[in-house]
This record gives C-alpha cells, structure tokens and sequence, in this order.
C-alpha cells in the first residue's frame, strides 16, 4: 500500500527551529525513521514538504484522484485552513484514510492551537508523541 506523507509550513525547519518542542531531528532524520517504519509494515511511503498552502492542497487532490492514504501534519494550516479542510474532506469522504499527525500537543499549549479545523474530517488524529506520530500513525493505517 502506498503513503503520502505530507508536512505543511515550517517543518523543513525541524531540528533548528524551537527544538524544545519540536526535537532535534531534522525533516530528513525523521523521513529516515518513517522509512524504515513502513519498510518493516509493508507499506511504500513517499514525502513531501512545503510552505505553501496551495501545493498541499494540490497534494491532498492528488491524493483524492489516485486514492492515496495520507499522513498530514498540516502545521499552522491547521487551525484555520477551510481550504485545506475541504480538501481533506473530499478525500475522507470518498473512503481514502487521512491521519492528522502533530509532533506536539496542540492542546497543552497556546489557545490558537486548540482548535484544528482538521480534526472534524480526518480519519484520526495523533498528537503529541513527537516524531512517533508518525510512526504511530503509520501503524494505525496499516491496522485498517
Ligand atoms: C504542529 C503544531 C502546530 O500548532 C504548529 O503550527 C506546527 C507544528 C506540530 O507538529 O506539533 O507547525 O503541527
């Protein structure tokens, strides 16, 4: 089975940017780490990132056109991309699986971020376990 793995607006910054937060690993460390993950479950993933949101809702159609499963950590699009929402949703509701991925708990922390206009139209969510969301979301896809 193939995966997306989409990361939105600053996560190319991963290991320099608020590493307290965020961890130390840089974007290629952790694609490293989903890799082997997904080599070990049998599942062919593949990796994109960017800044704009344009390109991750073209990303998220294509998706939708070849029926992709799709690990999303949308970043800041996440709590107030209607767009990106909607475009997620056209692709859950036609029965392709989305996961919500966060490195942090956008819950503990400040209010902006408690809210995901996301949430509502993906698959699950998972959140909190710094790069292990990813792998924990990998492995939720290849339960189903
Ligand atoms: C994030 C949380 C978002 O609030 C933030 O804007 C990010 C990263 C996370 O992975 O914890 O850029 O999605």
């Amino acid at each position: 089975m193939k995966v997306l793995v989409l990361n939105g607006p600053n996560l190319n910054l991963l290991g320099q940017r608020e590493p307290d937060i965020y961890g130390v690993a840089s974007i290629s460390e952790l694609e490293k780490s989903v890799s082997s993950e997904a080599g070990k479950i049998g599942l062919d993933v593949s990796f994109r990132q960017t800044n704009s949101e344009s390109e991750l809702i073209d990303w998220i159609q294509e998706a939708f056109a070849a029926k992709t499963p799709v690990i999303l950590n949308p970043a800041a699009f996440t709590h107030y991309s209607y767009a990106l929402r909607d475009a997620c949703a056209a692709l859950t509701k036609s029965g392709v699986p989305l996961i919500e991925v966060h490195i942090s708990n956008p819950h503990t922390r400040e209010e902006f971020r408690q809210t995901s206009v996301i949430s509502s139209v993906a698959t699950g969510v998972i959140a909190g376990f710094g790069h292990s969301s990813y792998l924990l979301a990998l492995r939720a896809l290849a339960n189903r």
